[in-house]
């Protein structure tokens, strides 16, 4: 799929004030700093998309970025931020799962993981209570770029273990970097087979 348009379209702080669901939505969440901003830029082909920043938290939002005019990117708040006060950590999460459980055209969701690291306990918690609510999901390895083709499969073999323990089938994932592209193709192209079964539906 080529992406001709791109735009931020609106920022909300509950699910219930997001644009009217009309066209399908796609979601980015991972921990913080992970590079879910940066991907959206790289998938769009727009660098200065969505905002971008070394400092974790950057991100505070629910941000509406509207593709070819006929569907959604939805930039998110990382989750796992330390450094913020508790009563704002539990506002942004109750923010999260009530626009996650709520977002009637919300087909699918991209978990952003860190290739570089083994799997983490936030995230095996996050991707189990996706399993528990029903979500459609996807997972994203994120800055391949930074570590050694090795080091890369030797992680996602151990991502993979675990994960079997809860799944029967591992769930879909891509490999992806935000500076050398890789992953891009294929991200696209699953949002395009998505889109073609909203359209369907
Ligand atoms: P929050 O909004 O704070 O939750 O962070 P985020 O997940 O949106 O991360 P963001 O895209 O802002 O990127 C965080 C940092 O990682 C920035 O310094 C990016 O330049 C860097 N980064 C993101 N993706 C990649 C990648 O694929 N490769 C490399 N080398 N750096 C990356
Ligand atoms: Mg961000």
């Amino acid at each position: 799929m080529e992406i001709q348009q791109a735009e931020f379209f609106v920022s909300n702080n509950d699910y219930s004030k997001c644009p009217k669901p009309a066209f399908p939505e796609y979601a980015f969440i991972g921990r913080s700093n992970v590079g879910k901003s940066s991907l959206i830029n790289m998938l769009t082909g727009k660098k200065h998309l969505a905002k971008i920043s070394g400092t974790p938290g950057k991100t505070q939002l629910i941000n509406h970025f509207i593709i070819n005019n006929s569907w959604y990117l939805v930039d998110l708040p990382g989750y796992g931020f330390a450094r913020i006060s508790k009563s704002i950590k539990l506002k942004w999460e109750k923010m999260i799962s009530d626009y996650l459980q709520n977002r009637n055209n919300l087909v699918a969701t991209f978990i952003l993981l860190d290739s570089r690291l083994e799997p983490q306990k936030s995230d095996l918690d996050f991707i189990t209570w996706f399993g528990e609510k029903e979500l459609n999901f996807v997972l994203l390895f994120t800055k391949s770029d930074k570590i050694s083709k090795n080091q890369l499969l030797t992680n996602l073999e151990k991502y993979k273990a675990v994960l079997l323990q809860y799944w029967d089938e591992p769930p879909v994932s891509i490999v992806t970097s935000s500076k050398t592209a890789a992953g891009k193709a294929q991200v696209l192209q699953l949002i395009e087979e998505f889109n073609t079964g909203w359209k369907n539906f």
